[in-house]
């Protein structure tokens, strides 16, 4: 798993950021349905982590740092309302192929298994750095929504039904996304 994010997270992202054994045995006894892994032939391919919490302990406004609790995810809440995504992944030999979104539709599936209000996430927006002196994040973000431009991160979320609520600032210490997020929400059409 570290090598998957090893891979897939590449400088200038911050290798502190990787998952470290701790975090990674966290995920996998507080809410293993939230710890969900690809995989093709034996070898670990692509991953996907969440936790639940409850959204109105937190708000549409925080960052990644205390919505995953640091990515230990100590603060999971089964009794929350929104399953949260700290990270999803898939090494680069392996993209466009599918993978991520069968990730998402599989986490899908356990919002509407645990009769949650949502699925949440801050989608990182690596193709903002580049553009940053000439727009701000919400004008990037409208181009990115009519099509005009195309965010490795956002691009996919939106293909994966995931529609934006807001723009973090200072989201997640990330130089190509200007460290900001796009919230970015999947609601429970059951609920
Ligand atoms: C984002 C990521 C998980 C996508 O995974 P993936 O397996 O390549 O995505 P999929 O092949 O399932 O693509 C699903 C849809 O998104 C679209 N998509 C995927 N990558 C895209 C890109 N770079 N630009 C535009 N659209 C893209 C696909 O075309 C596909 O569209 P379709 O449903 O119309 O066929 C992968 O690129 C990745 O690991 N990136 C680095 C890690 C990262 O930044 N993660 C996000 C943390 S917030």
């Amino acid at each position: 798993m570290i090598d998957v994010q090893r891979a897939s997270f590449p400088p200038p992202f911050p290798e502190e950021l990787w998952w470290n054994e701790e975090q990674l045995n966290e995920h996998v006894t507080r809410f293993p349905e939230g710890a969900i892994c690809a995989e093709i032939e034996g070898r670990l391919i692509g991953s996907m982590t969440g936790l639940i919490v409850a959204l109105k302990d937190n708000g549409h406004s925080h960052d990644w740092e205390s919505i995953t609790g640091g990515g230990y995810i100590r603060n999971h809440n089964p009794d929350g309302d929104t399953l949260y995504v700290v990270d999803i992944c898939v090494i680069p030999e392996y993209r466009q192929s599918g993978i991520g979104k069968w990730l998402m539709q599989t986490m899908y599936e356990t919002v509407v298994q645990h009769g949650l209000l949502r699925l949440l996430g801050g989608g990182r927006m690596p193709g903002y750095g580049a553009r940053k002196l000439e727009v701000s994040p919400e004008q990037y973000l409208e181009n990115v929504l009519m099509g005009i431009w195309k965010d490795p991160v956002i691009s996919f979320l939106l293909r994966c039904g995931r529609m934006p609520v807001g723009i973090a600032r200072n989201y997640l210490e990330d130089e190509q996304s200007g460290n900001h997020a796009v919230l970015m929400e999947w609601r429970n059409p059951f609920k």
